[in-house]
């Protein structure tokens, strides 16, 4: 039955996947939208002279694609070097609070659980 509660969330429409976590709204910070757990403030203060924090936020990914856009801003785009205790803060609360979205890449639905194709020519075991 527990995967029943999964399976069920497409139903419930769009508006569920902008939420950041089902379990419990984090808190965040008015003015920057940034989550406001561990290592918020390093990242408000690194993070948002160049540009949005809404650049941040509405990002997600891995510890390594976050190091890989910091890495390619350092290159690219001006962004300073970081000691490598605020680096590893930075990333920490960039993977832990806008780390790779479970629900935008979840497996394709059973056929028991899809209507039934009209075009089918196979006989429909269920
Ligand atoms: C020195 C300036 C500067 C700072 C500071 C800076 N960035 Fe950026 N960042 C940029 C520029 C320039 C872009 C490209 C903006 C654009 O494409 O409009 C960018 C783009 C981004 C993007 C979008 C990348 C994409 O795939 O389009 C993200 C996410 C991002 N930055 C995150 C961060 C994070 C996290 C930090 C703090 C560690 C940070 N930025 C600090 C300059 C900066």
């Amino acid at each position: 039955m527990k995967h029943l509660h999964v399976l069920a969330m497409p139903a419930l429409g769009v508006a569920l996947a902008c939420l950041p976590l089902a379990a419990g709204a984090q808190e965040k910070d008015p003015a920057s939208g940034l989550i406001m757990a561990e290592g918020w403030e390093t990242v408000l203060g690194n993070c948002s002279a160049c540009h949005s924090t809404k650049l941040v936020t509405q990002n997600s990914g891995s510890r390594n694609h976050w190091q890989y856009l910091i890495r390619w801003m350092q290159e690219k785009q001006g962004l300073w070097q970081f000691d490598a205790e605020t680096e590893s803060t930075i990333l920490d609360y960039l993977a832990e609070n806008y780390g790779p979205k479970e629900g935008a890449r979840r497996p394709p639905l059973p056929r028991a659980l899809m209507p039934d194709n009209p075009y089918s020519t196979v006989a429909d075991s269920g």
